[in-house]
């Protein structure tokens, strides 16, 4: 009897993928809790949710049903939560003080979790637009352009303000020149010499933030306005390398790309350049994407949200900022990769 054979020197890419144990013997990327942060909807008030229309699935929570998620999340290996303020109205202001009040949302929550549960780490996200009654992450000048230095000092009240509450990372998401260092420098200069900075250094102007300004209530505040003048284009990644050198310079301890699937090759591009912790955000809009497809039946949910979620390891990614995270991390405990 004579087979076909392959050819010379009987290269058979399919003797490895033939079975589970030489599959997983392989594997150069893998998915575990500790990759996943959760980001969460603050409110006000007592056992209280409120769904997200644009995020099916993801609901708003008052601060004692957070420490609640907190206990869960940490149970399944999650080492951290974002927290996201839905401002009161009547909070917003043109200068944007409400987002430096010590009994702010973020501020009440951060505490309620880190005493609630210590071993989870609190990212408190600074910038304005949760805060101004415009939607912009910072100070106007009568044209309506964001000034920058006007901007970083009101970032700098609220990144202290949020260390004093036992932040364990500051996420400067604003994009302005310089905070980084201005952070950095406050921090160091009021004893909080190890409150980490996660800074949104690539974070580009996306129109896949949508639903996250519907959760956080900036969208009506924003109307058609966009953040051109201080987010990144998103045809440019040498722009990207640049923001990172600047930020780690300025002394961030992570940096982050935003938004996240889209911007696979900046990750891969800054893992490359700088070999320092990259952090990529699954945004608001690619969440939306994935539920619309899974409610509809078109994709099968479990094992796309893992694909995607792999995907950003594979490019480089050492964090990944999920809505799924929850999700996720309950599928890995079930079924571990
Ligand atoms: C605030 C901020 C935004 C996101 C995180 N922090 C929105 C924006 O810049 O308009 C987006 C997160 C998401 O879409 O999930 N500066």
């Amino acid at each position: 009897m004579s087979f076909p054979r392959a050819p010379w020197p009987h290269t058979r890419m399919r003797r490895m993928r033939k079975d589970d144990f030489s599959r997983r013997m392989m594997r150069e990327s893998v998915l575990t809790p500790s990759d996943l942060i959760y980001p969460v909807f603050i409110i006000e008030g007592e056992n209280r949710t409120e769904t997200v229309a644009s995020m099916p699935g993801v609901e708003r929570m008052s601060i004692d049903l957070l420490c609640r998620e907190a206990e869960e999340l940490a149970a399944l290996g999650v080492p951290a939560m974002a927290l996201f303020p839905s401002t009161p109205a009547e909070a917003k202001s043109l200068d944007a003080a409400e987002a430096w009040n010590p009994d702010g949302l973020v501020q009440r929550c951060t505490r309620a979790i880190k005493a609630a549960v210590p071993a989870m780490a609190v990212i408190t996200d600074v910038a304005l637009d949760p805060f101004t009654i415009h939607g912009q992450d910072g100070i106007l000048d009568e044209d309506g352009y964001v000034l920058n230095e006007e901007t970083v000092q009101a970032l700098v009240r609220q990144a202290l303000s949020h260390a004093e509450a036992g932040a364990d990372f500051v996420a400067p998401s604003d994009m302005m020149d310089g905070r980084i260092g201005e952070i950095r420098q406050a921090l160091e200069d009021n004893h909080h010499i190890l409150t980490r900075i996660m800074a949104y250094s690539a974070k580009y102007a996306s129109a896949y933030y949508g639903p996250f300004r519907d959760a956080v209530g900036s969208a009506g505040n924003l109307g058609k306005a966009d953040k051109n003048t201080y987010q990144m284009d998103p045809g440019n990644s040498d722009e990207a390398l640049h923001e990172i050198a600047l930020d780690l310079a300025e002394g961030a301890d992570v940096v982050m790309v935003k938004p996240g699937m889209p911007y696979l090759d900046v990750i891969r591009r800054v893992k490359d350049e700088f070999k320092v912790p990259v952090f990529a955000y699954q945004v608001s809009g690619e969440y939306a994407m994935h539920m619309a497809a899974f409610q509809n039946g078109w994709l099968d949910e479990d094992k796309v949200m893992m694909e995607s979620l792999l995907a950003f390891k594979r490019a480089g990614a050492s964090g990944i900022l999920t809505y799924f995270a929850k999700r996720a991390a309950q599928r890995l405990q079930n079924q571990p990769s």
